[in-house]
C-alpha cells in the first residue's frame, strides 16, 4: 500500500538504507559507502534499463516480464511487472500455472484454485486437499464508480464430533502427530464454494493441471530441504506410506529427481470430474477415514461429510486513506486492524520513514496486537466471545491502548495484559492474485506443521493436517508460566485460532491496491504489517517482502530481529528496553506473497526466503 503521493519504484532511487546489510563486523564505515555506490548504479542502469549482471527487466518465452532484485537471503527475489494479472504464490510452477489459468480466460478465483491445487501437490509439507485455510476474495464493482463486494470464505479445519477438551491432556504428542491430531480437512469445499461462486472456467480445468502435475515432477529446492530434516528421516526412510513416495528406490530422491504421487494423481482426477463431493464421500473417504481411525483418530464418515465452510462479508477496516478487508476470528485478521489502527495515530509515521524510534513504535504494536491475539478463538463457542472480538479491530479500542505506547521504552510482557497462551502454526503458503478485471484473491491454506499429522493415505495419496494442535491443551501453563486459553479448548465442530491474515487493500478511490498474506505460524501477521509498512515506506513489493523482518510475542520477552537490519535501529531498540536476539534471516520464519497495482501497472513478488517466484503476464 505504497500511497499515492510516493513514485513508483522504479522511477526513484531506493532509500539509501534500502539494501544496507550491517553485520556486526566492525567494517561499517565501508559497507555503507559500497552499498550506495551500487546502489546509485544499479538504480541509473535499472532507469535506463541497461542489463548488468542479469538486472534488467527480462520477459521470457512465457511473457513474464521480471527483474532480478536485491535480495538478503540465499535464494534470487524477482519482481514481476505485468498489465493483464499477476499470481505471486510459493513456488514457481504453481503461480505459473495460475497464470495459464488467467490467460485461459479464467478470473481470479479460477486461478487461486488452481494454484492452491499445485501448491498441495509439489508442496504438501505446506498445505493440500487433506488440510484448510481461509481466503479474502474481492469482487470488483460491476460498473465504474461502484463499489466492490469483498468476502472471506473460512474452509478452516473444525474438530471431529468426539473431541473434547481434555483428548491431550495425558499424551500432548497427540495433538502432534498421528490420526487424533487430524481436524476434519476444509480446503476442497473451500475451492469448490469460491468457484460456484464466482469462478468462470469448468472446475476441472482447475484442476486437471494437479492431475498431471501428480504423475510426476522434479523435487524442487524446498521439499529436497525439508525431506533431508534430521526429525524426518525415520518417516521417509521407514514408513512404508512416504518411503514409496520420497524414497521408492532405497535412498532418499535428490533435488532434480522425478518424484511420483500417482494415487494423489488418481484421486484428483476423480476430483476433477465428480467435485469435492468423492473426497468427502464415497471411496476416497472411507480410505481417509480408515487411515485417521488407523492410526488413533476418531474421526468419523458422519464428520467429514458434515464438512461446511463459511461464507462472510470481510472484516472491513481503514489504514490512513486506504480500506483493508481481511479475514475474521479465528484468523488473526481482527490482530493485524488493531496493529494499524494503533500506528494511524502517529500522523507523520509514513514521511518520516525507518527511524529507529518508528521501528520501536511499529515492535510496540506487534506487542499489543499478541496480547490482543490470546482473546481470540472461534467466536461460536463462547457466549462472551463475539462482543469481546469485535471490539479489538476498532479504532475505539486502538484509541484506548494507544495511550500505554511509549516512545521512551518497551515493558516487560505483562504490561500488555495479554490474558493466555496462544499456540502457533508452521506448515502454511499463501498465495496473491489479480486479474485484468480486478477480480483478487488473497488465499492462505495449511497442513499446520511441516509435513501436518505426519499421516498419508497411501491409497489416496493424501497428506492430513495436525490442526487439532491449533487448540489449547488445558492444565499445562507454556515455559513462561502463561496458562492455555480456555477459550481455545477443542469441542466438537470448532475452529482452532489462527495466525494467518489473508488481507485485500483498496485506496482512496476503491480500486485495488493489494493483495497479501504469509506463512511461518505466529510470525504471519507480524511479517505482513511489516511488509505493508514497508510498502508505505516506498519499498517496491519485492523490496518490502525482502526486507529483514523483526518479532516479538511477549513470551519469550525479547524481540527478535534478522541479522540484515540496520546497526543503528538496532541500537535504537536496545537503548529503549528491548532484549535484542539477531537471527540469520536465512532460517525458515514467516514468507510473504504480494500483488501490488500502481496505475495501471501490476507488480507481484513471492518471498525469496521460500524460493517462492511469481508470475504475471
Ligand atoms: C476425550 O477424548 C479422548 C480421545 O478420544 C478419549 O480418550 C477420552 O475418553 C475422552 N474423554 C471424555 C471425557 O469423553
Ligand atoms: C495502560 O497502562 C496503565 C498503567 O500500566 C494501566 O493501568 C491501564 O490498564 C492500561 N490501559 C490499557 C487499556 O491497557
Ligand atoms: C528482558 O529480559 C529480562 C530477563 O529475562 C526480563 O526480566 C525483562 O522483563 C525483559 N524485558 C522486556 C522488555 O521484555
Ligand atoms: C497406491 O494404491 C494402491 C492400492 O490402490 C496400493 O497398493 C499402493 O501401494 C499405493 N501406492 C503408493 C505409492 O502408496
Amino acid at each position: 500500500m505504497q500511497d499515492s503521493k510516493s513514485q513508483p519504484y522504479f522511477l526513484s532511487v531506493p532509500h539509501p538504507h534500502q539494501y544496507q546489510i550491517h553485520r556486526c563486523n566492525g567494517r561499517k564505515a565501508l559497507v555503507p559507502l559500497l552499498l550506495l555506490f551500487t546502489v546509485l548504479t544499479t538504480s541509473a542502469l535499472y532507469a535506463l534499463n541497461i542489463p548488468l549482471l542479469g538486472i534488467a527487466w527480462r520477459t521470457d518465452d512465457l511473457g513474464i516480464t521480471r527483474l532480478r532484485v536485491p535480495s538478503s537471503t540465499r535464494n534470487p527475489a524477482y519482481l514481476i511487472k505485468a498489465s493483464r494479472g499477476a499470481v505471486a504464490s510459493e513456488n514457481e510452477l504453481c503461480s505459473g500455472i495460475g497464470v495459464d489459468t488467467l490467460k485461459a480466460g479464467g478470473n481470479a478465483v479460477d486461478a487461486a484454485v488452481s494454484t492452491t491445487l499445485c501448491i498441495g501437490v509439489v508442496n504438501m509439507f505446506s498445505s493440500g486437499i487433506g488440510g484448510g485455510g481461509f481466503m479474502t476474495v474481492r469482487i470488483p464493482p460491476s460498473s465504474s464508480g461502484g463499489t466492490s463486494q469483498v468476502y472471506t470464505i473460512d474452509f478452516r479445519e473444525t474438530a471431529p464430533g468426539r473431541a473434547n477438551k481434555t483428548m491431550y491432556v495425558g499424551d500432548p504428542l497427540s495433538a502432534l502427530f498421528g490420526g487424533l491430531s487430524v481436524g476434519v480437512p476444509g480446503e476442497l469445499r473451500g475451492l469448490e464454494e469460491a468457484h460456484k461462486r464466482w469462478g468462470k472456467l469448468p472446475w476441472h480445468r482447475l484442476v486437471q493441471p494437479s492431475v498431471e502435475l501428480a504423475q510426476g515432477w522434479r523435487v524442487p529446492t524446498e521439499l529436497a530441504r525439508r525431506m533431508r530434516f534430521e526429525m524426518f528421516s525415520e518417516l521417509m526412510l521407514n514408513n512404508p506410506d512416504w518411503k514409496a513416495i520420497f524414497a521408492p528406490n532405497g535412498p532418499l530422491l535428490q533435488e532434480g529427481e522425478i518424484i511420483r504421487r500417482t494415487n494423489l494423481s488418481n484421486t484428483l482426477s476423480k476430483i476433477a470430474l465428480e467435485g469435492a463431493d468423492a473426497f468427502y464421500k464415497g471411496p476416497i473417504a472411507d480410505a481417509i477415514i480408515a487411515k485417521i481411525q488407523a492410526t488413533g483418530g476418531v474421526m468419523t464418515h458422519e464428520d467429514l461429510e458434515g464438512y461446511r465452510v463459511k461464507v462472510s462479508r470481510a472484516l472491513e477496516g481503514t489504514y490512513r486513506d486506504r480500506k483493508v478487508y481481511t479475514t475474521h476470528a479465528p484468523t488473526s485478521g481482527p490482530v493485524l486492524l488493531h496493529m494499524l489502527n494503533l500506528m494511524e495515530h502517529f500522523e507523520e509515521f509514513e514521511e518520516e520513514g525507518r527511524t529507529s524510534l518508528a521501528v520501536h513504535r511499529l515492535t510496540e504494536a506487534m506487542k499489543f496486537g499478541f496480547a490482543a491475539r490470546t482473546k481470540v478463538c472461534d467466536p461460536k463457542f463462547d457466549s462472551k466471545a463475539q462482543s469481546r472480538i469485535a471490539e479489538l479491530s476498532t479504532k475505539e479500542f486502538a484509541d484506548l491502548i494507544f495511550p500505554n505506547v511509549t516512545d521512551d521504552t518497551t515493558h516487560p510482557p505483562d504490561y500488555y495484559h495479554p490474558i493466555f497462551d496462544a499456540p502457533t502454526d508452521h506448515g502454511t503458503s499463501h498465495s496473491s492474485i489479480l486479474d485484468g478485471d480486478g477480480m483478487a484473491v488473497a488465499i492462505t491454506s495449511t497442513v499446520n506443521l511441516v509435513f501436518g499429522s505426519q499421516v498419508m493415505d497411501p491409497i489416496t495419496g493424501v497428506l492430513l493436517n495436525d490442526e487439532m494442535d491449533d487448540f489449547s491443551t488445558p492444565g499445562v501453563p507454556n515455559a513462561f508460566g502463561l496458562y492455555p486459553s480456555p477459550y481455545n479448548y477443542p469441542e466438537p465442530f470448532k475452529r482452532p485460532l489462527s495466525s494467518t491474515t489473508p488481507t485485500i487493500v483498496e485506496d482512496e478511490s476503491g480500486e485495488f491496491l493489494l493483495a497479501i498474506g504469509g506463512s511461518g505460524g505466529s510470525r504471519i501477521f507480524g511479517a505482513v504489517f511489516q511488509t505493508m509498512l514497508n510498502l508505505n515506506w516506498g519499498l517496491d513489493v519485492s523490496a518490502a517482502i525482502e526486507y529483514g523482518r523483526l518479532h516479538d510475542q511477549l513470551y519469550p520477552s525479547r524481540v527478535e530481529i534478522d541479522d540484515v537490519y540496520p546497526q543503528e535501529i538496532i541500537e535504537g531498540l536496545k537503548l529503549r528496553g528491548h532484549n535484542v536476539t539477531i537471527a540469520d534471516v536465512n532460517r525458515v520464519a514467516a514468507v510473504v506473497q504480494a500483488v501490488y497495482k500502481s496505475g495501471n501497472t501490476i507488480y507481484a513478488a513471492s518471498d525469496s526466503r521460500k524460493n517462492g517466484i511469481a508470475a504475471g503476464y
